[in-house]
């Protein structure tokens, strides 16, 4: 098959290309190479040879009119992602890009066969709990007083006592905190249903955070496995927001690589959404600490400074079971995770620690606050 991958220069894009030409397919990239993901302009090194390249923005109705022509299939993960505070831009890139998509092929007629849509996790918001009284709850997001009094725990939004967080299901209830969690799924949303009223067979995939190599270190914005690896790579404490105990759950790429490829091929997938996580719950402070052992820095122990992102869940961790049930299992660990990171970044001519100043920025922008500041 010959397939387009949006924002196949990228961290996810490129692995999911390495493992679409293993298996025969032909690959043509749509990505406009931003800043501060890519140095601007420049083609990745990890990217292979023979996959064609088209320089462009999926914001841009020609750059799609150059790349849809002659594919059979899309996989669209070309998107705006993590904290800032600019609302509109991850409209304008993971809405519009993907309404675009849509449009064009209704209009032109192309005869897609597949359209796979990268949406996420953050869709959920703070996903699903239990009370003692009350059963099933799905709390909202905490409030800015809560999170200045550091009380970080969600509560029962029946009975305001304390919940127990329990693996979030692809029927959950969608409630997402932030302007990329509600554009993920507005973008998964339009692209499933639009699908379905034009017969183009789409699946949208809902990551959790995903690790492994090539992840850009310049963009330290998020991703804890970026972040923590700069900091230890330096010599640094690796820095934990709220009091470390947020469980997550971390996937491979080569395991969602592996997902996009199912959803490409399995007809059973169809006009779904799929979590694709990494089977695991893990606090964020664990998560450092392996980052530590991993790195070899052993007198280092993890920094928890007590600050928030604005916006954050608690807790969240997905219930893979609907993508396991088509015969995908994770296989990644986050110790591998950390391992190949480090191992790629070492290689890297210009690999440098950009989370302080990305830190930085990010309090000044009211994305990262916390009671010592104010
Ligand atoms: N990495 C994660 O943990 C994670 C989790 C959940 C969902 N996702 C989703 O997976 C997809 C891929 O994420 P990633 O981690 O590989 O990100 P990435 O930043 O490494 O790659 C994204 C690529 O898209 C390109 N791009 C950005 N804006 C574009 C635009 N306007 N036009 C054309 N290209 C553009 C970038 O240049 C980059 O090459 C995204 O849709 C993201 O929302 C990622």
């Amino acid at each position: 098959m010959k397939i387009l991958v949006t924002g196949g220069a990228g961290f996810i894009g490129s692995h999911t290309i390495d493992l679409l030409l293993a298996q025969g397919h032909t690959v043509r990239i749509l990505d406009n190479l931003t800043p501060p993901v890519h140095l601007a302009g420049q083609w990745p090194d990890y990217l292979p040879s023979g996959v064609e390249t088209i320089l462009g923005d999926v914001r841009d109705r020609s750059a799609w009119e150059a790349a849809l022509p002659g594919v059979e299939a899309v996989i669209h993960l070309a998107a705006y992602q993590d904290y800032l505070p600019d609302f509109s831009k991850f409209f304008h890139v993971n809405c519009v890009g993907a309404a675009l998509l849509y449009e064009i092929i209704v209009e032109k007629r192309l005869p897609i066969q597949k359209i796979v849509v990268a949406s996420s996790q953050a869709s959920y918001g703070e996903g699903k709990y239990t009370c003692a009284t009350g059963g099933v709850v799905y709390p909202g997001q905490r409030s800015e007083s809560q999170l200045k009094a550091r009380d970080w725990n969600v509560k029962c939004p029946k009975c305001g006592g304390p919940i127990q967080w329990e693996l979030t299901p692809e029927d959950a209830l969608v409630n997402p905190a932030n302007a990329y969690g509600m554009s993920k799924f507005a973008e998964e949303m339009l692209a499933i249903n639009l699908g379905k009223r034009y017969d183009i067979p789409t699946v949208g995939m809902r990551y959790s955070i995903v690790q492994g190599a090539r992840q850009s270190f310049r963009n330290a914005y998020s991703g804890a496995l970026r972040i923590f690896a700069m900091q230890t790579m330096a010599g640094q404490r690796p820095t934990v927001y709220e009091d470390g105990q947020q469980i997550r759950d971390f996937v491979y790429a080569g395991d969602v690589a592996r997902a996009n490829a199912l959803a490409l091929e399995d007809e059973r997938a169809n006009y779904q959404a799929f979590n694709v996580g990494g089977g695991k719950g893990i606090t964020v402070e664990e998560f450092a600490k392996v980052m530590i052992r991993a790195s070899g820095k052993t007198e280092l122990t993890p920094n928890i400074t007590g600050e928030y992102r604005f916006g954050d869940t608690r807790h969240i961790f997905s219930d893979v079971s609907k993508l396991r049930a088509l015969g995908w299992e994770p296989t990644g660990s986050v110790e591998q995770n950390c391992r190949e990171y480090l191992h790629w970044a070492a290689t890297q001519r210009d690999f440098r620690n950009y989370a302080s100043e990305a830190r930085e920025y990010m309090q000044r922008v009211g994305a990262v606050r916390g009671s010592n500041d104010e």
